[in-house]
């Protein structure tokens, strides 16, 4: 886990309406690391959580999702943070099945999962 990059990813975060600080770090095969955090937005519905903008911007960039290592997502929490939902079924639909998944806190807290643990029979179309 690089605790490093993940609190620098989290230091980048825009969140001026929950002042909740999400930072992830995803580890690619070849050792990139792509960084994403939350960024909020007045009409609040539109903020994204760390862990999308970590992974739509490794789409963006071109990366293949299929060489994600781990993803690493810190926040302000007693124990590791709890990924949302939506951003367990859009990691559900983009990490390797043996990707790990590192949830952390700033007290150094860690809980490893994987994307079937987070999302048991998660939604799959490249399944049918
Ligand atoms: N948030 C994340 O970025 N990731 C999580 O795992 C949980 C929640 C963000 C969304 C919102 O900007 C703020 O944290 C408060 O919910």
């Amino acid at each position: 886990m690089d605790f490093k990059a993940v609190k620098l990813a989290q230091s980048r975060a825009y969140a001026p309406y929950s002042n909740f600080k999400v930072g992830a770090a995803i580890l690619m095969k070849d050792g990139t690391i792509v960084h994403g955090c939350n960024v909020e937005n007045a009409s609040y519905g539109l903020s994204n959580c760390a862990e999308r903008s970590a992974l739509f911007s490794l789409v963006s960039q071109g990366l293949n999702p299929k060489d994600i290592v781990s993803i690493t997502v810190i926040g302000d929490t007693d124990g590791p943070i709890s990924p949302c939902g939506a951003c367990r079924q859009v990691m559900y639909e983009l990490l390797p099945k043996d990707a790990k998944v590192i949830l952390t806190n700033q007290k150094g807290d860690v809980l490893e999962m994987t994307k079937d643990s987070l999302l048991p029979y998660g939604f799959d179309l490249k399944e049918r």
